[in-house]
């Protein structure tokens, strides 16, 4: 038996450590009530992690940052160079967002840690903590950055070209950015070999009705949906909003809002043929040039995020909505042109880990729900490298990124504690 029956989830303080952590934001408290914004490398990241330091140090734990600030909290095993058990998770927060996304497993993942310490029994595997470098696309335009490279399935030039799409796009880039972090050193470094884990779990709040709906505690994730991210550029014609006259104009907005709806019907079309809501598309950003009331917009740049199960799919909707935009632009007398971010293959979770997770469960007598995860997660990324999978823990009303996002924390504890029952179960094999 390798479950030490004494373990404890310490509830309490896993949930005042949820609280700290939200308190690092730039959110205006005043205007924007408990919303939490926390930017890759901003000021309130780089002290989120100094402080999450100070609690592994409390602890014990080896840490070791890599070139791009990915953070490893290590508690060494019995035989050091077997491969080892990794958890992990983002504390990187969209503007506006919630306090749980990310943090649960991050935060939770620690006091995994510290409860398997605490029963006492060593493993022969070492444990480990993974704090992920933007996981949100908010500041470069490309999610999963971290562990894309951890992975290595970005190219670590084009990686550092990354631009700032929040300070100066002429000039701010991953490298001058990562580097005024205190991040230095050759993205090559970052790369992990295969087999580098033994197994990897990544615990997070499910962003989705279904546990709650179906009264289910905790659910095993078997599939991560795959991702994709456009950016669509449509250049038009600018002009006085007064003296542009109407059967003169190319109004690049116009032609974007076109684009827009082409996307959202393609993808509900896409529902509608194969019975499922396995598609969904959106457009999330939509940048107009020159941005003032009184100019025609003369240039429109829109970012769309697209994700399915089925990676063909996604891509025929793409196919369709690419169809529409040459008969806009030649109808509208603007150009469109379109920009890959990305485009990812889903991951599976590994039938092992999915089954210790099965067995733990119902050696605590839950019943969990085996699900695909339709967000995404470094966990895509870390199937590259290891067996994988997620455990998700019910939201209210499946609410994410957005302010009232909220978790209850018996039902995070609850996640921590399967978390920690499974790493200690794989870091005994
Ligand atoms: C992660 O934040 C996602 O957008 O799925
Ligand atoms: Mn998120
Ligand atoms: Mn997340």
């Amino acid at each position: 038996m390798t479950i030490p029956e004494q373990l404890q989830i310490d509830a309490v303080r896993l949930e005042e450590e949820l609280k700290e952590l939200s308190l690092f934001t730039s959110a205006d408290p005043a205007a924007e009530g408990t919303a939490v914004t926390r930017i890759v490398f901003s000021k309130d990241d780089l002290l989120a992690r100094a402080w999450l330091k100070t609690l592994a140090a409390r602890e014990r734990f080896q840490v070791c940052e890599d070139a791009v600030g990915n953070t490893f909290l290590r508690w060494e095993g019995l035989e050091p160079e077997l491969p080892a058990v990794a958890t992990g998770s983002h504390m990187d927060a969209i503007p506006h967002a919630g306090m749980y996304d990310g943090t649960v497993g991050v935060l939770g993942g620690l006091e995994a840690m510290r409860a398997l310490k605490r029963s006492g029994k060593r493993f022969r595997r070492g444990i480990e903590l993974l704090l992920f470098t933007s996981e949100e696309p908010t500041r470069f335009g490309i999610g999963c950055l971290g562990s894309r490279l951890l992975a290595g399935t970005l190219d670590t030039e084009s990686a550092d070209a990354l631009r700032d799409i929040l300070e100066d796009e002429s000039t701010g880039t991953l490298a001058s950015v990562r580097v005024a972090a205190g991040f230095t050193g050759e993205l090559e470094t970052v790369r992990l070999q295969h087999g580098h884990y033994h197994a990897w779990i990544e615990l997070h709040i499910e962003q989705g009705p279904l546990l709650e709906r179906e009264g289910a505690r905790i659910g095993i994730v078997t599939n991560i949906a795959a991702p994709a991210g456009y950016r669509i550029l449509i250049e038009g014609l600018g002009g006085h909003a007064g003296a542009l006259l109407m059967p003169d104009r190319r109004d690049a907005l116009c032609a974007a809002a076109e684009v827009i709806l082409s996307i959202e019907r393609y993808a509900l079309a896409a529902n509608t043929a194969s019975g499922s809501t396995d598609t969904v598309a959106t457009v999330g950003t939509c940048g107009v040039f020159p941005g003032a009331v009184n100019s025609v917009p003369s240039r429109v740049q829109l970012q769309v995020d697209i994700r399915d199960t089925n990676p063909a799919r996604r891509e025929m909707v793409m196919q369709a909505v690419r169809h529409d935009c040459t008969e806009i632009a030649t109808r509208r007398g603007v150009t469109i042109t379109e920009e890959l971010v990305n485009a990812d293959e889903p991951a599976p979770s590994s039938a092992h880990i999915v089954q210790v997770l099965e067995e733990i469960c119902a050696e605590l007598g839950i019943a969990p729900k085996k699900m695909v995860s339709r967000a995404y997660h470094d966990s895509l990324f870390m199937a590259r490298v290891a067996p994988i999978a997620m455990v998700f823990v019910p939201c209210r009303n499946g609410v994410s990124h957005r302010p009232d996002e909220y978790a209850a924390i018996d039902d995070i504890a609850l996640g921590a504690r399967v978390l920690a029952l499974a790493m200690a179960r794989l870091a005994s094999e």
